[in-house]
């Protein structure tokens, strides 16, 4: 990762708890990064990487903050209430929860599987993530142009499914914004477009040779995984965006609704 990347001020998250689902690559890692460097304690979840996750954490640690690594399939309820029972035991409460795990274009999986990932898993994590949101946290939600958007713009045929779990996700999640704003808890939704290096990314790149090239030629520039994750940090600690949403990069090609 660049040494210029640093989004968050250092020990500006001190005394902070922040859980990252999906944490063990990608942009959940790199976002739990980011906050362990601004000195929050942080939870990494991973559902098969464990190896990863542990190198991660002891990467962490290093930098002088708490780091509890559990592996849960956020599709298994008894898993998620299994996670967050080891995080109130561990930490006692929770400032931030992003909500980054995804998946859907895995090989081999039940028909309905996106949906159970995408929406009914955010969902669950959020309500039992709930009752350790203290007042003022922030509840992140990382999504996808292709599926923010997917109601006015079209998507390739590969990720379609993917796309329309993830904005019934986003639309469940933010259908509870009224609740959580009683609680003092935030919700933002951050939505980014391919990122470039990604499995996905390439998955889609297999299937469409070209899309990528294409995707960066119409958007002027496409964020890498650490670009990217610096937003989703930022999106834990800015002001709450207009409509709860940060858009990240160009969005010209994407219809509004
Ligand atoms: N990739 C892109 O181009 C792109 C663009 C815009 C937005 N986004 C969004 O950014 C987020 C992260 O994307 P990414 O490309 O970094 O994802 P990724 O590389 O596919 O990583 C997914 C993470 O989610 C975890 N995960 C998957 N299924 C899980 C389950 N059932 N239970 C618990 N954890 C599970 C994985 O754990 P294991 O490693 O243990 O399997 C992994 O840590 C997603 O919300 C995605 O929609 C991605």
């Amino acid at each position: 990762m660049p040494d210029h990347l640093t989004p968050l001020a250092p020990g500006s998250l001190a005394g902070k708890t922040a859980l990252v689902t999906g944490s063990s690559r990608g942009i959940g890692a790199d976002t739990v990064r980011y906050f362990a460097q601004a000195g929050a304690n942080v939870v990494i979840n991973f559902r098969n990487k464990a190896p990863r996750a542990e190198k991660l954490a002891a990467e962490l640690r290093e930098l002088g903050v708490q780091t509890l690594v559990v592996g849960a399939d956020l599709t298994d309820p008894d898993s998620v209430r299994a996670l967050f029972a080891e995080v109130e035991r561990v930490f006692g409460s929770l400032d931030v929860l992003v909500l980054n795990a995804s998946g859907g274009m895995e090989s081999g999986m039940a028909e309905d599987y996106a949906l159970r990932l995408n929406r009914d898993a955010q969902v669950n994590v959020l309500e039992s993530a709930l009752p350790l949101l203290g007042d003022d946290a922030r509840v992140v939600f990382v999504t996808s142009h292709q599926a923010h958007f997917i109601r006015t713009t079209p998507t390739m045929p590969e990720y379609e499914p993917v796309a329309r779990s993830k904005r019934a996700g986003e639309d469940a999640l933010r259908e509870r914004i009224p609740a959580l704003s009683e609680r003092g808890v935030e919700l933002v939704v951050v939505s980014g477009d391919m990122i470039e290096g990604t499995i996905t990314a390439t998955l889609l790149e297999r299937a469409n040779p070209g899309a990528i090239a294409s995707r960066r030629e119409d958007a002027g520039k496409l964020y890498n995984v650490a670009e990217f994750a610096a937003e989703v940090a930022r999106a834990a600690v800015d002001p709450l965006p207009v409509d709860n949403t940060r858009l990240v990069g160009d969005t010209a090609s994407f219809a509004a609704e």
